[in-house]
Order: structure tokens, then C-alpha cells, then sequence
């Protein structure tokens, strides 16, 4: 490396505390506000999650109705936001749309510039209710469907489906969507959870906060990973020679999505649940050929590189069985995301410094003027 003192990607630094979630990398296990993500995608829900996220303890069971109660009542969008979905072009990215019109619910809320904890409070709620209506209505508007108005009643995840859909899910979907969202909610110093904290150490708010966590949550080495795990499987021949295909790759150095991370060493702890419902959800839907092929690039990423599957690896295959379309799964992590990054972002605002680390300069200094008709 030319500059070796220099920290590539900001391996390893700690920058901020945190009470939000802790990864141990060595051992694969995760914990948000203290509770092991095993003990909460087998226990919790989605919107229980969020009260943890934000308040640092579980719900009781009058506050959890409350939260609910919130959540449901906020869920419908902005007129001018609907309309910015129906006329925006119907091949836009569904990440970009979730993140321009997130950005967009600002100018539609009284207290967007307000920076008090109760304030910030109320508008993660909000945040937190309109990002699946965002999502379901692109989807619906593209495919030359009318929106479906979100239902004052059920889970986040519930509702989400019936949006999208334009039919209320069964039990067995709700609860596969809500364990997703569990699982994709908090991750520790991401780069989207960076560039939220970034924001809101400049004092600025947090409706700006969760629009560039979008931007970075997007890029394919973090939540666009999903998107493109999907289209890597979807792109295969049925009867493709799938281990040669990843020993191809690997041969031209090419990444294979869905494997590595930062911090984990061993299997990411989500990816174990991940991969449990994919293989239930591929055998009851006809898509085994999908699971299977999963297993065989696992192990042969195994072989190869010792490397393992993260959360975008089974998730793709969990959400393609249910009938959703591969653009929009990062979609999904952003919505569930949201409580993360508004954890994140209330917790910065608590005990926050401007961030502003250095560069090393390495271009040239003090030269001297040449006019332009001589350059
Ligand atoms: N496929 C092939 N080789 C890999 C992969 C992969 N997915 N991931 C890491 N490696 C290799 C890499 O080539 C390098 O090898 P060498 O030392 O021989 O050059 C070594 O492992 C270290 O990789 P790195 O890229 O320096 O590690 P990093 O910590 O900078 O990157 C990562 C982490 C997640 C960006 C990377 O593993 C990656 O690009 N994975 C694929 C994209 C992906 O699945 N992203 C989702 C991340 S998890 C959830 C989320 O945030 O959304």
C-alpha cells in the first residue's frame, strides 16, 4: 500500500459509542440493546424492535400498543408524494424513488426542522410508517396497477404486503416479512448508519439523515448486495454448472455477492435464519433448484476463500419465493433499517460532535499561475 498509515475504508476505527449494537465478528453473534438476535427473531416483532432500537429496553404491553397505534395512524403519504410516484419514470430505480420521495415527506411534515428529542421521536415514527407505502405504491404504479391505500390495522409487515400485493397476506407470509425485518433492523457502524450520524453532526435533520443513509444503503457492497445476489441467480442457465461458474469468478477476482463482511469471521448470525426460511419457503413454492444452487455456492465460497454468507445471500431468495421483485429488496432493508438509523441518529444528536476527520494531501502545492491560452 502507498500510504500505509492511511485507514483504507476505516477498517477497525471506533469512532462513536453506541448502545444501539454490538457485533462480535469472531464468534457470529449479534445483539441489538442487548437482546441476541437468535433470542429476538424467535420472540419479537418488527415494531417491538423498533421501541428497543429507540428506547434501549423492551416495550410494555401498553407502550408497544401505542408505538402501534402511531405507526398505523402515520402510514398514509402526502398527496404531492403519491403524485411524485405516479409520474416518475416507471423504470427509476426503486431505491432512488424510496430515497427522493423520503427525502420529499420534509416538506410535508411541520416539525422537519424541529431537532428536539420528541420531535425526532415522532418523525422516526413517521419515517418508519411511510417508507413501506413508498415502496408498494412505485411497485403497484409500474406494473400498471392502481395504489392500494395502506390499512389502519395489522403489522408493518402485514400491511406492507397487503400495499403491495392489493390482497391481505397469510399468517405464514406476515410472519416470514416481520422476521425479515428483525433481522435487517440495526448492524453496528455500516456505512449507511455512518452517513446518517454523519448528517446529524451537522446539526442538520434527520428526514436528511435517513434520505443519504438511503443513497449509501443502495450501493451494491451493502443493501443493494440482495438485488444483486438475485439477478447473479436469475441470469443462470436452469442447468448451469453453478460451482464452476462461482470458481470462474473467483478466478477472474471477481466478487460474488451475498459473501464477506467487515466484521464476521464465521456465518452472520441473520443469514442462519435467512437461510432456514429460504429453504422451507423454495421447497413449498417450486423454486428447490434456487436453494439448492445457494447451497452449492456456499460451499464451494467456502472451499475457495473460507469466505461465508451475510444477510443479503438467503434474504434474495426468501423475498423471490414470496413473489417480490429483486430491485426491490434492498427496498425492504431500507424500511426496516429506518429504525436503526433513527436510533442511531437520536443517539448521536444526545452527545454529538461535529464529524470532520483529515485527509493526507498528495498532490502538488503552490504552483505557479499559467495563463489558460498557455495550458
Ligand atoms: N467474493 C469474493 N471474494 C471476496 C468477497 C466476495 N464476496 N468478499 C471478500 N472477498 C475477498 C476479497 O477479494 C479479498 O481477497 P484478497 O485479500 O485476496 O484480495 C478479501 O476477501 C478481503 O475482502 P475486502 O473486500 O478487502 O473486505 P472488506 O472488508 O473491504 O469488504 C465487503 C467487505 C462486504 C464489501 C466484501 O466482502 C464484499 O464486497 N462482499 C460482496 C458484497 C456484499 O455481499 N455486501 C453485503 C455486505 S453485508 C450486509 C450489508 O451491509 O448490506
Amino acid at each position: 500500500d502507498k500510504y500505509p498509515h492511511i485507514n483504507r475504508g476505516l477498517d477497525g476505527i471506533i469512532a462513536f459509542s453506541s448502545t444501539k449494537s454490538a457485533i462480535d465478528g469472531e464468534k457470529g453473534e449479534l445483539n441489538y440493546a442487548g437482546y441476541n438476535i437468535d433470542t429476538l427473531a424467535e420472540n419479537a416483532s418488527f415494531e417491538e424492535v423498533a421501541f428497543l432500537l429507540w428506547n434501549d429496553r423492551l416495550p410494555k404491553a401498553d407502550e408497544l400498543e401505542e408505538l402501534n397505534k402511531q405507526l398505523r395512524a402515520e402510514r398514509d403519504l402526502p398527496e404531492p408524494v403519491l403524485e411524485y410516484i405516479r409520474t416518475t419514470d416507471k423504470n427509476a430505480e426503486p431505491m432512488s424513488v424510496l430515497r427522493t420521495a423520503t427525502s420529499m415527506l420534509a416538506d410535508f411534515d411541520d416539525e422537519a426542522t424541529d431537532n428536539s428529542p420528541e420531535a425526532n421521536m415522532r418523525k422516526s415514527i413517521r419515517m418508519t410508517a411511510r417508507m413501506p407505502a413508498i415502496i408498494a405504491a412505485f411497485s403497484r404504479v409500474r406494473d400498471g396497477k392502481e395504489i392500494v391505500a395502506p390499512l389502519k390495522e395489522g403489522s408493518i409487515a402485514y400491511d406492507f404486503l397487503y400495499m403491495l400485493n392489493g390482497e391481505r397476506p397469510g399468517e405464514k407470509a406476515e410472519k416470514v416479512m416481520d422476521i425479515c425485518l428483525i433481522l435487517h433492523a440495526e448492524h453496528g457502524m455500516n456505512a449507511s448508519t455512518f452517513v446518517c450520524r454523519a448528517i446529524c453532526s451537522t446539526e442538520s435533520e434527520i428526514y436528511s439523515g435517513v434520505t443519504g443513509a438511503c443513497g449509501s444503503l443502495k450501493g451494491p457492497l451493502h443493501g443493494g448486495a440482495n438485488t444483486a445476489v438475485m439477478n447473479m441467480l436469475l441470469n443462470l442457465d436452469k442447468d448451469a454448472d453453478v460451482e464452476a461458474f462461482i470458481r470462474e469468478r473467483l478466478a477472474e477476482r471477481k466478487k460474488v455477492m451475498g459473501f464477506g463482511h467487515r466484521v464476521y469471521r464465521t456465518i452472520d448470525p441473520r443469514a442462519k435464519h435467512l437461510q432456514k426460511m429460504s429453504k422451507q419457503l423454495a421447497e413449498e413454492t417450486d423454486t428447490v433448484y434456487l436453494y439448492e444452487w445457494s447451497d452449492k455456492i456456499q460451499q464451494v465460497m467456502k472451499d475457495e476463500k473460507n469466505i461465508d454468507p451475510n444477510v443479503d445471500f438467503f434474504s434474495a431468495t426468501v423475498y423471490y419465493s414470496m413473489g417480490i421483485k429483486p430491485d426491490l429488496f434492498t427496498c425492504i432493508f431500507a424500511m426496516s433499517r429506518v429504525t436503526g438509523w433513527t436510533a442511531h441518529f437520536m443517539e448521536q444528536a444526545e452527545n454529538n460532535r461535529l464529524i470532520r476527520p483529515r485527509q493526507l494531501y498528495v498532490g502538488e502545492k503552490n504552483q505557479p499561475w499559467t495563463p489558460i491560452e498557455k495550458r
